[in-house]
């Protein structure tokens, strides 16, 4: 039997989600072959709650917990974190240094997605359709002139690492900019400003499975508010979300041999869902990528595998083994 590392928790506005995204792929982990130890993160603290609710400190030297005077080492991680630090990299690059395998993206991945300028400029070079866009650092003067030349208004507001749209404003008018520019430098010091894009929003899971990358479904993302903001995201009611999204079969091909490009030239591993705006004309531009999607019994992806009739239980297996071949 595997001893398997959940890592739940984390230190974003995505806390709470990584709860319940890890107790989801807790209950679907095959218990015949794996011995799930859920290991929560919140700023420096790392640690496993035993049966009988004592709280054990990891040992970050070698990531082992000692239980009852005996020490227990895992096999791999399932990195559940959504944001920091398991979507940007730094949970990956320590577990690179001390040879654990983990599930997922690796490290130079997840950090490149999670910065969504970079990635931006990554995936238009090769080919597919991005938004123009601005970038900023901490300290720069964002001239509107120069955002209206670019974006035009209505554009958006954005810092570049930050997930579940904290930090993300829509943007009307040049009145409403410096507002916007400081909102998204309370969560990072860089941001970028965006053209916006006019159309309907979609997503496509796409992953490494039994040996190829597949993608699994493209779904509508219908917000109830002026776009898919945090509120949208997180407030029952607030959006609806259509699998199969309901376009023309050329436009679910088109955006899904995207995500498959994508996920290919940016080394992704395991399932990441790339975000999309489809115009009117059947254009798919797009938004980012999220490497650790949510995973809630809800969420998005496990029900896009369920939709084209894979068992979660099985693919949670395949994405564990590939983590061994990686390492
Ligand atoms: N360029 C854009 N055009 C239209 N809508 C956008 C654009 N950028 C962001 N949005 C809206 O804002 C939401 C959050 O932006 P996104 O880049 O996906 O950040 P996050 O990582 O916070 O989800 C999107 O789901 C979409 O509704
Ligand atoms: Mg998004």
């Amino acid at each position: 039997m595997k001893k398997i590392a959940l890592m739940t928790g984390g230190n974003s506005g995505e806390y709470e989600i990584s709860l319940k995204t890890a107790e989801n792929i807790y209950n679907m982990l095959d218990k015949s072959r794996y011995e799930p130890y859920l290991i929560h993160l919140r700023g420096n603290e790392w640690t496993y709650t035993t049966p009988e609710g004592e709280k054990v400190e990891v040992n970050r030297n070698d990531f082992s917990l000692t239980l009852h005077g005996e020490k227990v080492r895992f096999d791999a991680v399932f990195i559940a974190i959504h944001g920091n630090p398991g979507e940007n990299g730094r949970l990956e690059g320590y577990f690179d240094m001390i040879g654990m395998p983990y599930t997922g993206c690796g490290m130079l991945s997840s950090a490149l997605t999670f910065n969504k300028f970079y990635c931006n400029v990554v995936v238009r070079s090769l080919g597919i359709p991005v938004a123009p866009s601005l970038h900023y650092f901490k300290n720069d003067t964002v001239d509107p002139v120069r955002v209206n030349e670019v974006c035009g208004y209505p554009c958006f507001v954005k810092s570049c690492n930050s997930g579940s749209s904290v930090g993300v404003t829509k943007v009307h008018s040049e009145e409403e900019l410096s507002p916007a520019v400081e909102e998204a430098f309370r969560y990072d010091n860089q941001l970028m400003v965006e053209k916006m894009v006019h159309g309907r929003e979609m997503t496509c899971g796409v992953g490494m499975i039994h040996g190829e990358i597949r993608a699994l479904a493209v779904t509508e993302v219908v917000s109830m508010r002026e776009f898919y903001d945090y509120k949208s995201k997180y407030t029952d009611g607030q959006h609806d979300l259509i699998t199969p999204a309901d376009i023309p079969e050329e436009t679910r091909a088109l955006i899904c041999q995207y995500a498959q490009t994508i996920f290919r030239e940016l080394n992704c591993g395991g399932i990441v869902r790339v975000d999309f705006i489809l115009t009117a004309d059947g254009t798919p531009y797009f938004l980012e990528v999220n490497t650790i999607p949510g995973q809630t019994a809800m969420s998005i992806v496990p029900n896009q595998i369920r939709h084209i009739g894979l068992d979660l239980t099985d693919v949670y297996t395949d994405l564990i083994e590939q983590s061994f071949q990686r390492c």
